[in-house]
């Protein structure tokens, strides 16, 4: 294990240890975190879980997360049985207040061994239900007594609706203070995402222009391949809007139109981020319809795979009215981005994986070309690939080579992979060392979490009032229903057909 020294003593308590959450993300992403000095020397993992399990059937069963999901974990063997000695186990009953008397005796034993005290991290990896007891029960064990050394962390979904995220929020404001508490949207820890703030504001080419005199519309697009997969009981509860739009669409849309921070220190990021969703304006209840749009994939071909429709998914109703696609426009009153309409889209069986921004330029005010030269001719549209390619694309005008001036759109492109030697890292990994290293710039505030609520509530109250009739209506591995094109040509726009970036590994 390549330990970092300078880093202090760390308890990383995982409630949920023995879940899903745990085996596929977090273990890979703390073993990767362990080979690239990332980890303090003094460190420990304590799984706590309902499930009877040895500790030794835990690290076998963890070992084979690491193997499958985490960059080395197929060959770094020894490595694994380093790191795997600092888990251990603890079955418990989350409700249970000899459970937290547990953590606390495993805690003081361990610090007396290290003779330092350790910084206390308490991991929500479990049912959401279980996000308002599991932080109480903690405090009140007094586990988080000491307020600069204890955080907690808490995955979405923060809520079901504005209500219950208040509600949540309020129940954790008990217990935490606020920079105590590290909300996870794993969209913040991809690099692609990150490198939206980079290129807005390390470069001054673009800010002058990226506004509402140069900009026509922009499109949000975060595209996937897979269903519901094994978590349709989860799914058919929450819905495309509720599951991918009030998290990682909003977050990527405050990182496309805030304002630029004065500094790099996590709150002010966040308000700027907030600004952002406080400027969104609602879509009025009774512009709902014509404003969004939601569908729900029947069966189809995804991949050269025949694939089933969401109603027939396990632990999904056979008349599900759950939306796994939701598109929406939606529009920020301030100074920057008054009347540019920004277009959100997502789905699951879509034709194929591609998450992408695109932001649409206007035409020259005046075209000075002879109208042969411009059969071709489109705007300049830059492109910031997220996912699963990454990188940047500028499209623009060339003229074609010949004896005529004629336009053509080309493609300056940049590549991650192409220009880096190191790959991303996987988001968690990120993630997980911000909070070892109490960093919150990448994690969602409380105010952010209920402004986003807020903003889509009209849309969730009329989509609730008004059950669709004409669900399932889109073929899986298609780019959703037809009805999403209707959302752009009405304003006489379009959305751009995802890039691929040249060179990409087939
Ligand atoms: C999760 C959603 O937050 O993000 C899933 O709950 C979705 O439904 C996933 O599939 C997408 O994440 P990624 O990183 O694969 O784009």
């Amino acid at each position: 294990m390549k330990t970092n020294d300078l880093l202090e003593p760390n308890i990383f308590v995982i409630f949920g240890g023995a879940g899903d959450l745990t085996w596929r993300k977090l273990m890979p992403a703390l073993f990767d975190l362990s080979q690239s000095h990332s980890i303090p020397a003094h460190f420990a993992i304590i799984a706590v879980d309902r499930v009877a399990l040895s500790e030794d059937a835990l690290r076998k069963r963890l070992h084979e997360g690491v193997k499958r999901f985490a960059r080395s974990g197929k060959t770094a063997v020894k490595e694994w049985k380093q790191l795997s000695l600092h888990i251990r186990y603890l079955q418990g009953d989350f409700k249970a207040n000899a459970t937290y008397a547990e953590v606390g005796q495993l805690r003081a034993s361990l610090e007396k061994e290290w003779g330092a005290k350790a910084q206390r991290i308490f991991y929500m990896a479990t049912p959401p239900s279980l996000f308002g007891e599991i932080p109480r029960l903690i405090n009140y064990a007094g586990l988080a007594a000491d307020r600069e050394r204890s955080r907690i962390v808490i995955e979405k979904p923060i809520g079901y609706d504005l209500e219950s995220a208040q509600a949540l929020n309020r129940t954790l404001a008990n217990d935490f203070q606020e920079s105590q508490i590290f909300r996870i949207d794993h969209y913040l820890g991809k690099e692609t995402v990150q490198n939206i703030l980079a290129f807005r504001f390390a470069n001054p080419l673009f800010e002058p222009i990226w506004n509402r005199r140069y900009v026509d519309y922009v499109t949000i697009t975060v595209a996937e391949e897979v269903g519901v997969e094994h978590r349709g009981g989860y799914y058919d509860k929450a819905g495309a809007l509720r599951d991918m739009v009030q998290n990682h669409l909003l977050q990527l849309l405050c990182l496309v139109a805030m304002e630029p921070m004065v500094s790099f220190d996590a709150d002010e990021i966040r308000n700027k981020k907030v600004d952002v969703l406080h400027a969104a304006r609602p879509v009025p209840h009774d512009e709902v319809h014509r404003s969004t749009v939601r569908g729900q994939y029947d069966s189809g071909w995804v991949g050269g795979k025949k694939v089933c429709a969401y109603r027939e998914e396990d632990g999904v109703s056979p008349d599900s009215p759950t939306e796994t696609f939701a598109a929406l426009r939606l529009f920020i009153d301030n100074w920057r981005w008054q009347d540019v309409p920004f277009y959100l889209r997502t789905g699951k069986r879509l034709l194929r994986q591609a998450s992408e921004i695109a932001i649409q330029f206007r035409a020259v005010p005046h075209q000075s070309f002879p109208s042969e030269a411009t059969l071709d001719w489109k705007p300049s549209r830059l492109i910031l690939l997220i996912q699963p390619d990454e990188g940047i694309v500028l499209r623009f005008q060339a003229k074609h080579p010949g004896p005529k001036m004629v336009l053509q759109p080309v493609d300056m492109q940049f590549s991650y992979r192409e220009s880096f030697d190191t790959p991303s890292p996987e988001a968690y990994v990120t993630l997980l060392a911000d909070v070892i290293d109490n960093d919150a710039t990448l994690f969602m505030r409380d105010d952010q979490v209920e402004a986003a609520w807020r903003l889509l509530m009209p849309v969730l109250e009329v989509w609730n009032s008004s059950p669709p009739n004409d669900f399932p209506n889109y073929a899986s591995g298609t780019w959703g229903p037809d009805s999403t094109q209707g959302l752009l040509v009405q304003q006489g726009h379009s959305w751009p057909a995802p890039v691929e970036l040249a060179g990409r590994p087939k």
